[in-house]
């Protein structure tokens, strides 16, 4: 059985960045191997773990078909022969990057299939660790059948904390299952959590809400291109994630 993180939340707040922390320290806790997984098609979370992907396997799922044809070999059996070839493998994780999530001469029958081999592929590692694109897209369409930890990523203003509730809700109406819900408040003032935060603690009944501060050693990662490698192991947001992994690792 191996232990998901699913980071999901709007567009900007951070996802890319913590996943990459997660990566980083269940590698460094021994949790490994884990599997990266970008999901998010504007997304360059290879970017943040330093390594180069080959091709995104959507690509490959839209050629499926003809390929399949032209090959004389099953459809599943070709995207396990892409997906295989799309992963690039590193010290102590491997990352595999999914995409655009429909092609326009994408069918539905490979959307099944892809879906059926990232499972397949998941349940070969230990830990897995996706990086969702903004809103629930992934989870709803059932990329992965169920969640260890869904962690929700928003910014510590009112808009953000609401669009975090309302997402929580919809992550309820479509029933995505989790057993752990965790919210992460990034670049908060101070690392403080905003006013609002023992509401939506309450309504969302969340495991654990963190503030992460809003951080220039972070800030710098991005506009310099360097991976999160790189970052000090006396780094606030680090060790924050590092103590809420080592709890749930060692609960799991
Ligand atoms: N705690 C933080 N402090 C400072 N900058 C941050 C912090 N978290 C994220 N950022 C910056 O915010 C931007 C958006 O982050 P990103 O991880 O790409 O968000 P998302 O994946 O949710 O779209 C990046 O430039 C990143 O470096
Ligand atoms: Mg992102």
């Amino acid at each position: 059985m191996s232990l998901l993180f699913a980071l999901s939340g709007k567009g900007g707040v951070g996802k890319t960045t913590l996943a990459g922390f997660f990566v980083r320290i269940l590698v460094e806790l021994g949790k490994k191997p884990v599997l990266a997984i970008d999901a998010d098609p504007n997304s360059c979370l290879a970017d943040m773990l330093g390594v180069k992907v080959p091709f995104s396997i959507g690509t490959a799922r839209e050629t499926m078909r003809d390929d399949a044809d032209e090959q004389k070999i099953s459809k599943h059996e070709l995207l396990r022969m892409k997906i295989a070839q799309g992963l690039v493998e590193s010290n102590g994780f491997d990352m595999i990057s999914m995409g655009r999530p429909e092609g326009p001469g994408c069918y539905c029958y490979a959307n099944g299939v892809l879906k059926a081999a990232i499972g397949e592929l998941s349940r070969g590692y230990p830990y897995v660790v996706l990086d969702n694109e903004a809103g629930l897209e992934n989870l709803s369409r059932r990329i992965v059948q169920s969640v260890d930890a869904l962690v929700l990523v928003s910014d510590a203003s009112n808009a953000g904390m609401n669009t975090l509730e309302r997402l929580y809700s919809l992550a309820r109406e479509m029933g995505v299952k989790y057993r752990k819900l965790i919210i992460l408040v990034n670049r908060t003032r101070e690392g403080r959590l905003p006013e609002s935060a023992p509401r939506v603690q309450e309504y969302t009944g969340a495991y654990k809400m963190i503030a992460l501060p809003y951080d220039e050693e972070i800030a710098a990662l991005a506009e310099e291109s360097k991976p999160v490698w790189e970052v000090s192991g006396g780094n606030r947001i680090y060790i924050a994630i590092r103590e809420m992994l080592d709890e749930i690792t060692k609960a799991a």
